[in-house]
């Protein structure tokens, strides 16, 4: 297990990281996810020792990275982790080769060095590029010069700043896919940081949601896209629109006025809804629509429709025309309502 434990961090007075407490299993692929400023470069910052932390503890299995108590401070050096930044951290005076070959050379693990080197960059499809200078390469191949980096250092932990954020969307799909399939190949525990929820849904076992220097919640994508906490992790991921109202004898009223029957049993009090687009459906006794925007996505079409005052999205097969007249249903259940007392 990989664990932080109550770990905090302030620059200048202010408090960045706040308490954080986070528990990976080995060979899990963990994101950071937030928006910019939560705190995840930091968080990042201080697991690979680049930073010191004020207080708390830090611990890969048995090997203590950081405890306040115990007063251990290990350098990064004396981590054993791989990492993956945004910004590459290549030599640019060096061949690929001689930059993957970097970290053995440091630590005089040198036993068959240029099978392990091009091993790695075959893991990438880079072989043939070996002998080039780092700046005859795109900013794609640089990345996964940066990962074969990673990866020959056999470390079991690996840390990953937002490294596909430099890549157009091809690229970032393909390094995507590669990335994942290294992780696991190599079983590695990853620490995954981005701002992007498509990137972290994909690509996790796991999802730390983060704001304002807290971890507000943890869990799978399924269980933060079907059980968000809050109206913030709700709105972070997936796609949708959140409604507040108060519930009375299992119907919902929102302020706007949209009224909707819960499927199942529910507390009365304030809530917030969380209406998904595969939960709304046109069908004859719905709620007056009004459509506003179509997108097709070739397995079918996205809507964005005008109910009351708010905007809805939703999915169907059919070829409906902005401004038609609809009628709209919401399948529902205790799970879509997410409590606002307190
Ligand atoms: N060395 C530093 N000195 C002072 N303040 C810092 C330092 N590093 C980070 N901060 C502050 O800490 C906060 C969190 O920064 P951090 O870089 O961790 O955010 P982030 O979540 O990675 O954001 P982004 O998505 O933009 O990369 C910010 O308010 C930032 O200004
Ligand atoms: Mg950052």
């Amino acid at each position: 297990m990989f664990k932080v434990v109550n770990l905090k961090k302030s620059f200048n007075g202010k408090e960045v990281i706040k308490n954080i407490d986070l528990t990976i299993e080995h060979g899990r692929f963990i994101s950071l996810l937030g928006p910019s400023g939560c705190g995840k470069t930091t968080l990042l910052r201080l697991i690979a020792g680049l930073e010191q932390p004020d207080q708390g503890r830090i611990v890969n299995g048995d090997d203590v990275f950081y405890s306040d108590k115990d007063n251990i401070f290990k350098t990064p050096s004396k981590r054993e982790i791989g990492m993956v930044f945004q910004d590459f951290a290549l030599w640019p005076h060096m061949t690929v080769f001689q930059n993957v070959a970097y970290p053995l050379k440091v630590r005089k693990d040198t036993n068959n060095m240029k099978e392990r080197v091009m091993q790695a960059l075959s893991e990438v499809q880079l072989a043939d590029y070996h002998d080039l200078p780092i700046h005859q390469l795109s900013g794609g191949q640089q990345q996964r010069v940066s990962l074969a980096r990673a990866i020959i250092s056999q470390y079991k932990l690996i840390l990953m700043d937002e490294p596909l954020s430099a890549l157009d969307a091809g690229l970032r799909e393909d390094m995507r896919l590669l990335i994942q399939r290294l992780v696991k190949n190599y079983h590695m525990t990853a620490i995954f940081v981005t701002h992007d929820q498509y990137e972290a849904m994909t690509m996790s076992d796991e999802i730390a949601v983060m704001r304002n220097g807290k971890i507000v919640q943890f869990g799978s994508p399924e269980s933060l896209y079907h059980h968000p906490k809050n109206k913030e992790v709700a709105t972070f991921i997936g796609k949708g629109t959140f409604v507040e109202g108060q519930v009375r004898n299992n119907v919902f009223t929102s302020t706007s006025g949209i009224e909707v029957k819960s499927e199942s049993e529910i507390a009365d009090g304030h809530y917030g809804l969380l209406v998904r687009p595969e939960l709304v459906h046109i069908s004859e006794h719905g709620l007056d629509a009004k459509i506003l925007t179509k997108s097709f996505t070739g397995e079918r079409y996205q809507y964005t429709a005008q109910v009351k005052d708010n905007e809805m999205m939703f999915y169907d097969d059919k070829a409906y025309q902005i401004g038609d007249n609809v009628k709209l249903t919401f399948a529902l259940s205790q799970n879509h309502f997410i409590s606002m007392e307190g």
